[in-house]
């Protein structure tokens, strides 16, 4: 099976449990992060995996019009139950990360929080997230990476096998070296939790990087 298929399956079945998986984490790292996420979002505005519409709660009245997909549809029916709650418009599709079904420039915020530890291709996804998202507009990434500590480092890297095989993530990715290394310029990047969470903006890439095969 493809991973990208071992992936959606895998959420489809984390669905009803995957807020409450979180648990202390979501309390003492992201939770925090969460609302500065939101506050970075504005214009029209698309969440890539946005799984259940955690962040939702963190949207202000600065995002005109939000879009939101996810690979998994039990993720997205979690989503559309909460943004139902919160009486906050969002369109929703099923879709890829890899290959997002916009036409170039279409957003003034692309978003993605806790994703791209587990999309399969994440440097093909972060050109996906450049194309769609306007010259003049921002990425925002809030992410789990490898830690700048050595011993949590350490320990991620030992315990990253285990969770790959049961959720699809990788615990100690260096996502934002990798972005770097595609030629994202950072604005801003603030860290959490010994390096592990991290809460970066970024402009799009120059037209001649995004074609640059991923
Ligand atoms: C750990 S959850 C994060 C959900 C949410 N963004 C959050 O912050 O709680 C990872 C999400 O990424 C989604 N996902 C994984 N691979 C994806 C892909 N290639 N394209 C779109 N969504 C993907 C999963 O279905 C899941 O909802």
């Amino acid at each position: 099976m493809a991973e990208t298929d071992r992936i959606r399956r895998l959420y489809d079945e984390r669905a009803e449990s995957y807020d409450r998986s979180l648990g202390l984490m979501e309390r003492v790292a992201l939770g925090p992060f969460r609302r500065e996420f939101g506050a970075l979002l504005e214009g029209e505005t698309l969440e890539v995996a946005v799984g259940s519409g955690l962040n939702l709660p963190y949207y202000t009245p600065r995002v005109t019009h939000a879009t939101g997909v996810d690979l998994s549809g039990e993720m997205l029916r979690k989503a559309r139950e909460r943004a139902d709650a919160l009486g906050l418009p969002l369109d929703l599709r099923q879709a890829d990360a890899e290959a997002l079904p916009f036409a170039d420039a279409s957003f003034d915020t692309v978003a993605i929080s806790l994703a791209l530890c587990t999309i399969p291709n994440p440097a093909k996804a972060l050109r996906e997230l450049s194309r769609v998202c306007r010259p003049t507009g921002r990425i925002v990434l809030l992410e789990h990476v490898r830690a700048t500590a050595g011993p949590l480092a350490l320990l991620q890297r030992a315990l990253s096998p285990l969770n790959e095989r049961a959720i699809g993530c990788h615990l100690a990715r260096e996502t934002i070296e990798l972005a770097r290394s595609l030629g994202f310029e950072i604005d801003a990047e603030r860290s959490r939790l010994l390096g592990a969470v991290r809460l970066v903006t970024m402009r799009p890439l120059a037209p001649q990087r995004a074609t640059l095969g991923a």
